[in-house]
């Protein structure tokens, strides 16, 4: 019998049994994390090659990514789907619209869209994936939050689909310092479905902003099967793995991560590699030699300059990849590049990338430069001020705790009073957030504020 709804009730216009089946699987993965998401959408497409949704389910993992380098392929499989030959429903024709938005970079009238799809349809699955997922890139921690919260109760637990959203809601809990609500939400996820990656995310995060360093390392531990089978997404959960040993300044275990999980030979995505360059950042920060592993990435990521201005949080990983190297020139190269097209043309204006990283990525990008030539009191005075609105960047707090760590060791390094002062205020703000951890109390004894650490430890 010919389908009109897929299992969450939201029309379809395929005529095909097999192909809204094999849809359905490519959603579970997606949620999952899954990159055999794919095949299951040639599925779904050998089985109604005139239907538009699997095809656009592939230009929006794809757009996803945040890879420069991709954004052809999200192209075709976009025209594909326009070319689908059976009508779409106005469901599908929203999708195919915010894809459109998000492939020309406007991210913000992306999800626009996807809350207007989600007011008729709280339960479309994709536009509350997709949007979570931008909300992420583009730094919303409001809709982060407040979107899955809005449809929630408009679905039934036993839908097989439900721990996912409940991680998402989770997810945006943490990112809104709600922890003790966000770690309850993910519980009740994992508790329904043990094999929820986005919820065993939001608990380490939970960990992470809590200082909870040997919690977390045990937590991936008791869910590893959760996350280690064969998805892009161990690679993020590794570099979690590697902050919480961080933490606990347990650097040559951290480097024992990176080469194990964070190398040239497991990292395929740009958002891995920037994982990769963010952790060898962290490390350079206390001193530990990682010259020869920045270089093995850069040389293993595969960007010309024309993919820069991309995506500002993506840009800023790069420079730190080429800082590590010791290749201020190529860094310096790399930043030209990024200014030149967050300070070009009006086609870019329309990009949501284009206002943080004039405001954000630019000037933190300058900041890190001088941190590398040993300028730091310029680099403390010019990154601090950034901290107010580096959320517009993307990312996760825990992801950009790296601009307060690269501001604590400029201030370690500093001899002027304001870079002083910076580092002071820093470390009093993080001894309050969290317990001194090994990692706070290195920072401390750096900037001879050592008995504050130890007050806070006490
Ligand atoms: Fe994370």
């Amino acid at each position: 019998m010919r389908p009109s709804s897929d299992e969450r009730g939201n029309p379809v216009s395929t005529t095909s049994v097999a192909a809204r089946d094999a849809a359905e699987r490519a959603l579970a993965r997606l949620m999952s994390f899954d990159d055999a998401l794919l095949a299951d959408l040639d599925a779904a497409i050998a089985a109604d090659p005139g239907w538009a949704l699997p095809h656009a389910m592939k230009a929006g993992f794809v757009l996803g990514l945040t890879d420069p380098a991709r954004l052809g392929d999200a192209a075709r499989h976009l025209a594909a789907a326009h070319d689908g030959t059976r009508e779409p429903t106005p469901r599908e024709r929203a999708h195919l619209a915010a894809l459109a938005h998000g492939a020309e970079g406007r991210w913000h009238q992306a999800c626009r869209v996807w809350d207007e799809l989600l007011l008729e349809h709280p339960r479309d699955a994709l536009a509350l994936q997709w949007a979570h997922q931008w909300d992420f890139h583009r730094g919303d921690a409001h809709h982060l939050r407040a979107r899955p919260a809005r449809v929630l109760p408009e679905w039934d637990e036993a839908d097989p689909l439900y721990p996912h959203v409940l991680a998402l809601h989770a997810f945006g809990l943490e990112e809104n310092h709600l922890y003790a609500a966000a770690e309850d939400a993910a519980r009740r996820a994992l508790a329904l479905d043990a094999r929820v990656p986005w919820a065993v995310h939001a608990v380490v995060h939970v960990m992470e902003m809590q200082g909870r360093f040997e919690d977390g390392a045990a937590w991936l531990r008791q869910h590893q099967p959760a996350w280690t089978d064969g998805h892009g997404f161990a690679t993020h959960l590794w570099w979690h793995v590697g902050l919480f040993r961080l933490e606990a300044l347990d650097t040559a275990g951290v480097l024992r991560i990176v080469d194990a999980h964070l190398s040239n030979d497991v990292l395929r995505t740009t958002l891995q590699r920037v994982d990769a360059a963010a952790l060898l950042w962290r490390l350079h920060l206390l001193g530990v030699e990682v010259d020869g592993c920045c270089r093995d990435l850069v040389a293993g990521w595969p960007l010309a300059d024309a993919d820069a201005g991309h995506h500002a949080f993506n840009d800023v990983h790069v420079l730190l990849a080429r800082l590590g190297a010791r290749d201020v020139a190529g860094a310096e190269h790399w930043l030209a590049c990024c200014a030149a097209r967050a300070l070009g043309s009006a086609d870019d204006a329309a990009r949501a990338n284009h206002a943080p990283a004039r405001d954000v990525g630019l000037p933190l990008m300058r900041g890190l430069v001088a941190f590398a030539r040993g300028d730091f009191d310029a680099a403390a005075t010019a990154i601090h001020p950034l901290r107010a609105t580096a959320q517009a960047l993307g990312g996760t707090h825990a992801q950009r705790d790296l601009i307060d760590q690269t501001l604590l060791a400029a201030a370690a390094q500093a001899t002027s009073r304001p870079a002083k002062a910076i580092g002071r205020a820093l470390l009093n703000e993080r001894l309050l957030a969290k317990p001194a951890t090994p990692l706070t109390r290195h920072w401390a004894q750096q900037l001879g504020l050592a008995e504050r650490a130890l007050a806070r430890s006490a």
